[in-house]
């Protein structure tokens, strides 16, 4: 068959017009359910003070789920929140990841769940689990999607209700965490515009297995539900050392010197443990969007609802350079660049 040279130097033509794409934020939302629990009621229970969390965490307090509220019902009010600031329908959306640890049931997924009540198509619906870097694995995950052309509009979410599984009676865990959830809408950008995201760095290291985790389910190891067991203040070592280290290495990774960098948005794990990678990264602390005094430790949630956070109080402007930081149990971290 006769085939012109046009015809044949098509698809060459046609990937010289393929653009580049990569994931913007078209909007964000937060969820923190309504008790409130401080610190000086904590001290009711436990032997610890107002004084001592606020001074080693910088924690004034954390909310608390519902016993009738699960992680799916937090993922869905601030999943509903994001995708109406994006200005979009949920039946644009057409791929969800949810980062938690603590969700509702082995399986389905959250995903699927708040799939179902947004009144989504019957798009992709996933979860991720990495703990407290959960919401960094799954922006890098989502983007990836973008990238590669296989979605347009994802939902992000970060969900937790770590109150579940905390051991309400050792006062090294108890004063650290809470629930809440916040989600973001990724949309596609040609990656010419400027804005999205740049790139990620995620890793893992299964050694540091014993400083922090569940003593039991969802998986069947030791057959009960499980509670937080950290050794804090080896955790914070590592924690500090470990951050400070993947930031320098995706700064060198886009040629990127920490001054170019507007605001830092990290894992709320404790304000000293933010202070220190501040320091060691020469980033001065006003441009670190910190939000740990008022819910404490999310896990998953915390990256999204200090990004929120900084989204709606004007903080965070178009063209602005973001890293993100994350350490979780695993050990999982990493580190992410987005220009807003
Ligand atoms: N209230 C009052 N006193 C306390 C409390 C408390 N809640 N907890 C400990 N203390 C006491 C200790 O008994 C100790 O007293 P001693 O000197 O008489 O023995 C003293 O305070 C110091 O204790 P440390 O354990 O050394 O306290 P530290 O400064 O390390 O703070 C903390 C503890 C807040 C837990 C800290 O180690 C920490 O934040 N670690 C990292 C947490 C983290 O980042 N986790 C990772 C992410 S979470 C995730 O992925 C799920």
């Amino acid at each position: 068959m006769y085939r012109s040279p046009i015809t044949r130097q098509a698809p060459f033509r046609l990937a010289a017009f393929h653009k580049m794409l990569t994931g913007r934020i078209l909007g964000s939302g937060a969820y923190l359910p309504e008790r409130r629990l401080g610190n000086q009621e904590l001290a009711l229970t436990i032997d610890t003070s107002d004084e001592w969390i606020q001074a080693r965490t910088g924690i004034a307090a954390r909310h608390i789920a519902a016993s009738d509220q699960n992680t799916s019902d937090l993922a869905t009010l601030a999943a509903m929140r994001a995708v109406s600031n994006a200005g979009i329908a949920a039946t644009d959306l057409d791929l969800i990841i949810v980062a938690t640890t603590t969700p509702d049931q082995t399986f389905p997924s959250v995903a699927t769940m708040v799939q179902h009540r947004l009144g989504c198509k019957p798009i992709g619906a996933f979860d991720i689990q990495a703990v407290c870097s959960g919401f960094l694995y799954a922006i890098a995950t989502a983007n990836n999607f973008i990238k590669a052309g296989a979605a347009k509009r994802v939902l992000v979410i970060g969900a937790e209700v770590f109150s579940r599984i905390v051991d309400w009676q050792d006062r090294g865990t108890a004063i650290l965490f809470g629930d809440g959830a916040a989600a973001i809408v990724l949309g596609a950008e040609d990656a010419e515009s400027g804005r999205g995201c740049l790139g990620f760095k995620l890793c893992a290291d299964g050694q540091f297995h014993d400083l922090l985790q569940v003593d039991g389910g969802p998986g069947f190891a030791h057959g009960q539900v499980g509670k937080v067991r950290m050794q804090g203040k080896e955790v914070f070592k590592h924690a500090v050392q470990i951050l400070s280290t993947v930031s320098d290495e995706i700064l060198a990774q886009y040629s990127l010197q920490s001054a170019q960098v507007d605001w830092v948005i990290p894992h709320q794990a404790n304000r000293r443990i933010i202070e220190a990678s501040a320091e060691k990264l020469g980033i001065p602390i006003e441009r670190v969007i910190i939000t740990i005094a008022e819910h404490g430790n999310t896990s998953a949630a915390s990256i999204p609802l200090a990004l929120h956070q900084g989204l709606s109080d004007g903080r965070l402007q178009p063209g602005q350079l973001v890293m993100l930081q994350a350490l979780g149990g695993g050990f999982t971290w990493g580190a992410g660049l987005i220009r807003i």
